[in-house]
């Protein structure tokens, strides 16, 4: 007892202690923030708030530039996606010897899936339902850009898609936002660590602010606008995690709310993220948002939206250069000064928590740069990538395929090695990548079998296609005839005893601006494809995409389907382990594949409706579609292993404890019994669903409130427990947003994938209607 007293008031004195201290270094930091602020004039003051690209300075002439003057001339707050630790070591040098008050710039980058070391683009990434492979890959691009120079990276990107014909549904995590939240904090940990005065991390920026994953027809930088409801209920949920999870940055989106560009919208940008959510961070732009509000129609002059946009509660501004040229504005009163001081205060204190003014170097120090691709990091992101890749088929166990006889390996992506990366992958260095086909010839190196490589065809027959889908200097269109590239594939699949096709979209063809509307397999990979078909033999389709597509006619005709995203400079390797079994797959769909694009917008948290119709078949006055399944043709969450599990014995242990006035009181403890049935280990994620029956609000069928991975050895059980308290349960309510639990059943539901077949179902109770506020 007296040892219990004696560890509780310890405990209190320590906490008393930190918070303390925490209190000293905060007011510390004020002091020497105003201090600084007293010093600056408002050109100074203005120049922090400007972020030009490090495009004019990259090629090696940092004195000459344009840029480089406006840092001397104290116009410059940061610089981004200039990469090299000497250049941007010169160019801090630059600030903090040649600038008025020698402030040191911020190096920003878009690190969105690793920085040279490459983990699989987000989409691929969220499927491993893995937060500590996620954390950890966040880590190690910390760790890499800190060595090289950069103290900020634009990721992650939270922003919730239910469209695959939006390129950038492959930057984010997926059509969930309970998933995304969860993956959101997890990145944010990732990046930042514990505390940003640790060299090894970086300041994350939280992207696009907000809804910019809900472009109309899935069309990029289109309208975005929708009712508060979904709003809250689909969409705000990574945002606000990541808000609470003390990213140091968010990022505007190029979208719109409530008919506002993001941008300019104080509802957004001051109500919402700093009142209503006390956000403590900075508000950096998208690349030139500030002006869209001219093109938008919202501003008359690109100075009366950079003053809409600061009022709005915006503090930096990217590419624009709008908010530098402010001073006239503010002298004149048509712009506000304590907007300016808010901005530029916001700055200086990122700054000042990354350590920048004790040290304005310490992300530049070359002799760091060893960890940069090395092999640790390298064997994380291999393991990593095995994780993400989902196993859409696997007809008569195809998969894995023993190492013996002949292998047929044809395809575009089959050799493609600056495609591996994936999309936004700015510090790819692919020269030391591997290929597809170098992965399988080092796997298959000390046995026997015969690999056999033909491209068989293009990306797509149209060259002007193939060109945009492979910018960036990723041409690999073949200039042989489509005729003599599908010979030589046919002459070697007739020899192999199993066909591996290496096919999908180019890394390209997904991401910033390639928004798609057809989503099919393109054409002359599918002919291909229809071709190889004709020779009877076993085949195994490498798929590679950064987005949902539809795969009707591969899931019909392919025996064996891997879903391998764009995963990262491991690709090949990871490819590799989980075609010949060193990895059991695991990674589970975080967007539903539909059968048909018209279905989109189509997400599996879907409405209930009026005349309902859950399982979408054809019924006449009913909510489906004439020509097509309502159904996706694979569903969100699901992937398969190369063992399987069953689950059992659902049980609900009521807490009684619903009465509560906690949030995280536990109304009851809701079970499972997870036993590999197969013959091998591995792992399975289990999810939890949860559905209110009866709402004021339109509920959907279910909505995910959970999940766990878990590990078990061929024959083992597990018992998973969810513990359901009320933030597994609440909702925004159609009437004031508020976040509530209302009273009444609710269905609880646990399996391996969202379909209803695969899930079991129990009922537990709420007595009394709970409100978590505003949140
Ligand atoms: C535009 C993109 O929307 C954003 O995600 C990115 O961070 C910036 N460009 C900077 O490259």
């Amino acid at each position: 007892m007296k040892h219990r007293f004696t560890t509780i008031f310890v405990c209190s004195l320590l906490l008393i202690v930190s918070a303390c201290s925490h209190r000293s270094q905060q007011s510390e930091m004020d002091r020497f923030i105003d201090d600084l602020m007293a010093q600056l004039t408002l050109e100074e003051k203005l120049g922090q708030l400007n972020l030009p690209v490090g495009g004019d300075i990259t090629t090696g002439q940092p004195r000459l530039s344009n840029t480089a003057d406006d840092i001397r001339a104290g116009k410059v707050g940061g610089l981004f996606n200039l990469k090299g630790v000497d250049q941007i070591r010169e160019v801090q040098r630059i600030a903090v010897e040649e600038s008025p008050h020698g402030i040191p710039l911020l190096f920003g980058m878009d690190v969105i899936h690793g920085y040279e070391t490459i983990f699989p683009i987000p989409l691929g990434l969220a499927c491993s339902w893995d937060m500590d492979a996620i954390e950890r890959s966040a880590r190690i691009a910390a760790i890499e850009a800190g060595a090289d120079g950069i103290c900020w990276t634009f990721s992650p990107m939270v922003d919730i898609c239910h469209d695959g014909r939006w390129g950038r549904i492959s930057e984010g995590s997926g059509e969930d936002p309970y998933l995304g939240a969860c993956i959101a904090q997890a990145m944010v940990r990732g990046y930042q660590g514990d505390s940003l005065a640790d060299p090894t991390t970086i300041m994350a920026c939280v992207k696009h602010f907000a809804l910019y994953g809900a472009p109309e027809g899935g069309r990029e930088y289109n309208f975005s606008d929708m009712s508060a409801y979904r709003m809250w209920n689909e969409y705000m949920l990574p945002y606000q995690a990541a808000a609470q999870a003390q990213a140091g940055s968010f990022m505007a989106a190029f979208s719109t709310i409530q008919g506002v560009p993001c941008h300019g919208s104080k509802y957004l940008l001051t109500d919402i993220l700093r009142r209503q959510w006390g956000y403590q961070g900075f508000v950096v732009a998208d690349y030139t948002g500030v002006e869209h509000l001219v093109d938008n129609g919202v501003s008359a002059s690109r100075e009366q939206a950079a003053i809409q946009c600061i009022e709005a509660g915006l503090d930096m501004d990217m590419v624009s250069a709008e908010f530098v040229n402010l001073a006239q504005a503010v002298k004149e009163g048509r712009c506000s000064i304590e907007a300016v001081n808010r901005a530029c205060r916001s700055i200086l204190v990122a700054k000042y928590k990354l350590g920048l003014f004790d040290d304005p170097y310490r992300y530049c120090d070359p002799t760091r740069r060893e960890v940069v691709l090395s092999d640790a990091h390298r064997a994380a992101a291999r393991e990593i990538a095995a994780e993400s890749m989902v196993l859409l088929k696997n007809e008569n166990n195809l998969l894995p395929l023993a190492k013996q006889g002949t292998i047929a390996l044809i395809g575009p992506l089959a050799q493609a090695r600056t495609h591996m990366s994936g999309t936004w992958s700015v510090a790819a260095v692919h020269d030391r990548y591997k290929t597809v086909e170098e992965g399988l010839r080092d796997a298959l190196k000390t046995t026997k079998t015969r690999l056999l490589v033909a491209k068989g065809c293009n990306i797509c027959y149209d060259p002007e296609m193939e060109a945009r889908a492979s910018m960036f200097g990723k041409s690999i269109r073949d200039n042989r005839s489509d005729e003599a590239m599908r010979q030589e594939a046919l002459a070697i699949a007739q020899q192999a005893d199993v066909i591996i096709l290496a096919m999908g979209e180019s890394a390209e063809m997904s991401g910033e601006c390639a928004s798609r509307v057809n989503l099919d397999m393109p054409d002359a990979q599918h002919d291909l494809m229809v071709q190889l078909t004709t020779l009877g033999k076993p085949i195994v389709l490498l798929h590679f995409a950064g987005r949902p597509t539809v795969l009707n006619w591969e899931s019909e005709h392919i025996h064996a389907i891997l879903e391998t995203w764009f995963s990262g400079s491991e690709t090949a390797d990871a490819i590799a382990d989980v075609l010949f079994g060193a990895t059991n797959p695991s990674g589970k769909l975080v967007v539903q594949l539909p059968r048909h694009v018209g279905q989109y917008p189509f997400s599996y948290r879907m409405y209930r409706t009026s005349r309902p119709n859950e399982y979408g078949y054809w019924g006449k006055y009913s909510s489906c579609y004439m020509d097509v399944l309502g159904t996706p043709l694979y569903a969100f969450g699901y992937g398969l292993s190369y063992t399987t599990f069953d689950y059992s014995d659902l049980t609900v242990e009521s807490c009684g404890s619903d009465k509560s006035d906690k949030s995280d009181a536990v109304i009851a403890n809701v079970s499972v019994t997870v036993t590999n049935t197969g013959d091998r280990a591995g792992a399975e994620i289990v999810q939890l669903y949860i559905c209110d029956p009866v709402a004021n609000g339109v509920r959907p069928y279910k909505e995910l409130r959970g999940f766990e991975r878990i590990y078990l050895e061929a024959g083992e059980s597990k018992e998973v427990t969810f513990a359901i308290d009320y933030n597994r349960l609440a909702y925004y309510e159609p009437k004031h947003f508020d976040y509530v639990v209302e009273s009444g059943d609710f269905i609880v539901m646990i399996g391996s994938s969202s379909r209803n077949e695969d899930l079991r179902k129990a009922t537990i109770t709420v007595t009394n209607l709970f409100s978590l506020g505003k949140k």
